[in-house]
């Protein structure tokens, strides 16, 4: 998997459509850190509230994890603040595609005086192979999800996901999930096509790393940005969109790709959920719930499950 075989494979053929995790370059990991700060984007500081009641809970609750991983740290705030309130200072190991937020996150957690962190830069299946040989055999591990990434695996594979997550732990580990929930569609709207262009931005921001990396020729300004609610798939879509019938020359993928008007790339999707359905499909790949906190202001949900029986 590398990028310049995703763009063959997804401007390659009909309809065309690029994984969402190619977003993440430096520009695009620093243009989501922007998005987190937008008045409209409520998931990043409904989050972290949540987080904090999650900490003092398992701190109350059961004995401190011998292992923290976080799928996706970003950079890595979230986890730092987490592990700030949680106390003690277990090995970590940090997960993502991108090295800007890898860098980010090291930088930040040994900041705050983590010093035992390791990093994969990959894909979640690469951290999932890892945190299944790292996981100490003594005391659990913990596994944070956050920011609704979950969100972008379309349901057979975000089951998958969830079994392969099971898979890579022990009974009694356990998976902290944060989930965007279902709301109205003008919160969605402004949520992901903010009034600043910056969600426009990190989405245009893959053709501008294709022009970058693959010696494409994208005029950015002939794409525009577009974010849809599918209610019938409960799903928020971004696509990019063709202003112009055009070709589009991408060298480095071996690919000349044709655009009628109006014609698009799709993105991204992010599926929002209802709390109890979402709990029906965790529970399904061998988890149990224990403790659920939601701010139903900002309709986000996270979810503290334990490792229970092997996947369904
Ligand atoms: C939406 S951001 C969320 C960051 C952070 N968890 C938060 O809640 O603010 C997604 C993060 O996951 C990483 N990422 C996205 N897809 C990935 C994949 N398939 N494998 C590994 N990392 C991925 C991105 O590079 C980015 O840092």
């Amino acid at each position: 998997m590398s990028f310049e075989s995703d763009v063959r494979r997804g401007l390659g053929t009909k309809p065309y459509r690029l994984p969402p995790h190619w977003f993440y370059d430096e520009l695009g990991s620093r243009l989501f850190d922007a998005i987190c700060l937008l008045p409209w984007y409520r998931i990043t500081r409904a989050e972290r509230r949540l987080l904090h009641r999650a900490a003092r809970a398992m701190t109350q609750a059961t004995p401190r994890p011998a292992f923290v991983a976080e799928l996706g740290p970003g950079n890595g705030e979230k986890l730092t603040l987490f592990l700030e309130d949680l106390g003690g200072a277990p090995p970590i190991l940090l997960v993502d595609i991108s090295h800007e937020a890898l860098a980010a996150s090291a930088a930040r957690l040994a900041k705050a005086g983590f010093g035992r962190v390791a990093a994969v830069r990959g894909t979640y299946e690469a951290g999932l192979a890892r945190i299944a040989r790292e996981r100490p055999r003594r005391g659990s591990a913990l596994v944070l999800f956050l920011g609704s990434n979950v969100g972008n695996f379309e349901p057979p594979r975000a089951a998958r996901f969830l079994r392969d997550v099971r898979s890579a732990l022990e009974p009694g580990d356990g998976l902290l999930l944060g989930a965007d929930l279902v709301k109205p569609e003008k919160d969605l709207l402004l949520a992901y096509d903010d009034p600043l262009g910056v969600t426009a931005a990190f989405n245009r921001n893959v053709l501008a790393r294709m022009n970058r990396e693959l010696g494409a020729d994208v005029d950015l300004t002939s794409f525009a940005h577009r974010a849809v609610w599918n209610a019938g798939e409960g799903r928020m879509e971004m696509s990019l969109v063709s202003r112009l019938a055009q070709t589009v020359r991408i060298p480095g993928a071996r690919l000349d790709v044709r655009f009628r008007k109006g014609e698009s790339i799709f993105t991204e999707a992010s599926y929002k959920y209802v709390s109890a359905d979402l709990r029906v499909r965790v529970e399904a790949a061998g988890f149990a719930a224990r403790r659920h906190f939601e701010d139903r202001a900002a309709g986000y949900a996270l979810t503290l499950f334990t490792a229970v029986n092997r996947p369904r």
